[in-house]
């Protein structure tokens, strides 16, 4: 045999074995605190969230600019993955509907009214001709996944609300098992829905349960009866077996109470108050290894100190979950900061917040996906086309909001995350982490004005309600 064709033979093996291992090389699972890829790698998240739960159930930005366009936004500062909200609600209509979605020039006007949401159609299509009059709503979720399959970025499928809108307050009737419009069994339907739907995108690697469970506030009675880490975890394992026996490949989010800011018992392996038992991996039965956490933070949502003392705000972050993990913690997993974030400006590498929260994920070694992508909404809240001054892209979608901040700190956060890829990722913890600022000082920088978003401001109205909710029930 020539050498040539030795040669050859020893090629086209490597060629075959890169092939089996071609991106997204999945389906993934955790082993220990870390995402493994079928090879073994690691994969860490460095993604950012796409909303497509709002009013018209269409992720958002597309009279503005392509899917296409959009993606390689994305792609070009080297974000891996996405997490793309969807409402429930849009699968409740698909099964009202003879098991058939609606077209996304229906939804626009449904939502929109007859001229505005016909406007907007028409721009949606400008931008993005391979659209038509049947174009739906699920397949616009199906082109961007493709679009990111195409550019190698993971999709991560949130399930964000059960009724359409603008999330989260603890007066929306979307806040918990049972809730106004919190079906459970419309909730663990469209889960399934959407892990089988999924099935046809490559890059579908993970789903979660449901975006910030949060107190009941208008609904006494299931607050006080339900609103428990027992209750917690009797739903959690019913909508973890609804993904998992529809789609036995993706990894399944787990997210806490209090606006996913605590997962306190379930990584300290204490009770499940009210009961006595505690959680136990065996109960997802063949899935365990499927499990990965995910905690949000605000700087509003702690006091006011904490959010100008990093050490304060990193131990409390700790204690939350992200102590999972850790080498000798009782329940080790991968823990995921799946939305954080902070208005863009100029001043925002200054912030304090900003960068004491990015310095320990980096430091951690975590996932993260960045609370948000979109520089406008179609209509949230009643206003249609207004601001979001969080969004990392400008209102048309066209370029980054805060050059500076994507520049001078996030693209360094995601090379430091993704740098942590090797197949053995205990000898390099501390090592290559890299931090992305130093907010040990507290008053290193202006702490930006009041913040916008209504995460935080009902965070903080469910404190206010919930105290005078205790004093009501006591
Ligand atoms: C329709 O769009 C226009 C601008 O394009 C806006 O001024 C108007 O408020 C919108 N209508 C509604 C009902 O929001
Ligand atoms: C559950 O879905 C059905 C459609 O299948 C819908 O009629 C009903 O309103 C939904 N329930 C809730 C609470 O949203
Ligand atoms: C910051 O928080 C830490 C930990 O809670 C505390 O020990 C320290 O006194 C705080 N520093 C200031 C300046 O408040
Ligand atoms: C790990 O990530 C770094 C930084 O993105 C990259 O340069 C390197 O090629 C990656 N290594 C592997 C084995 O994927
Ligand atoms: C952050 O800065 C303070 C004050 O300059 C310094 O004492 C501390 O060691 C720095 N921490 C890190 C992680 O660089």
């Amino acid at each position: 045999m020539s050498l040539q064709r030795l040669l050859g033979m020893g090629l086209s093996t490597a060629a075959m074995s890169f092939a089996a291992a071609a991106w997204p090389n999945g389906p993934l699972a955790t082993s220990g605190r870390w995402i493994k890829d079928a090879s073994g790698s690691t994969v860490t998240y460095a993604g950012v969230n796409w909303p497509g739960h709002v009013d018209t159930m269409i992720p958002e930005g597309l009279q503005y600019q392509s899917v296409e366009t959009i993606v390689s936004k994305i792609k070009s500062i080297g974000i891996n993955s996405i997490r793309l909200t969807y409402a429930i609600e849009m699968i409740d209509q698909i099964e009202n509907n003879g098991g058939n979605d609606i077209p996304i020039r229906t939804a626009f006007t449904n939502a929109l009214g007859q001229d505005n949401g016909t406007a907007i159609y028409e721009k949606v299509m400008t931008n993005n001709p391979a659209f038509g009059d049947e174009t739906t709503r699920l397949q616009v979720f199906d082109a961007i996944a493709m679009e990111c399959n195409k550019q190698e970025i993971y999709v991560h499928l949130d399930n964000h609300v059960s009724k359409a809108g603008w999330c989260c307050s603890p007066l929306d009737g979307n806040t918990w098992w049972g809730d106004t419009y919190f079906s459970t069994a419309n909730w663990t339907r469209g889960l399934s829905y959407m892990a089988d739907h999924g099935k046809q995108w490559p890059n579908l690697m993970s789903m979660s349960l449901r975006n910030e469970l949060r107190q009941p506030l208008l609904n006494k009675e299931l607050y006080s009866g339900s609103y428990n880490w027992e209750d917690w975890y009797k739903y959690t394992k019913q909508g973890a077996d609804a993904i998992h026996s529809a789609n036995s490949d993706v990894l399944i989010f787990l997210s806490g109470l209090d606006s996913d800011t605590t997962l306190q018992p379930v990584v300290e392996n204490t009770a499940l108050t009210p009961g006595s038992s505690t959680f136990q991996r065996a109960d997802f039965n063949g899935y365990g290894d499927k499990l990965v956490l995910e905690l949000h933070n605000y700087a509003n949502i702690l006091g006011g100190s904490e959010a100008t003392n990093c050490t304060a705000l990193q131990g409390d972050l700790s204690d939350d979950g992200f102590k999972a993990l850790a080498t000798d913690a009782p329940n080790q997993f991968p823990v995921v900061m799946t939305e954080y974030g902070f208005e863009q400006d100029s001043t925002t590498p200054q912030d304090a917040f900003a960068s004491c929260i990015e310095e320990y994920l980096a430091d951690q070694q975590a996932g993260w996906m960045i609370w948000a992508l979109s520089g406008s909404y179609y209509i949230r809240e009643g206003t249609q086309d207004g601001d979001e001054p969080w969004g990392l892209l400008t209102h048309d979608w066209s370029d980054w909001r805060s050059p500076e901040y994507v520049e001078g700190k996030l693209t360094p956060l995601v090379k430091s995350t993704l740098a942590v890829n090797g197949t053995d990722q205990s000898s390099s913890v501390g090592q290559d982490g890299g931090s992305s600022g130093n907010g040990t000082s507290g008053d290193s920088g202006a702490q930006s004005g009041p913040r916008a978003g209504d995460v935080q401001t009902s965070v903080l109205l469910a404190l206010i309600v919930g105290l005078a909710m205790t004093c009501i029930l006591a």
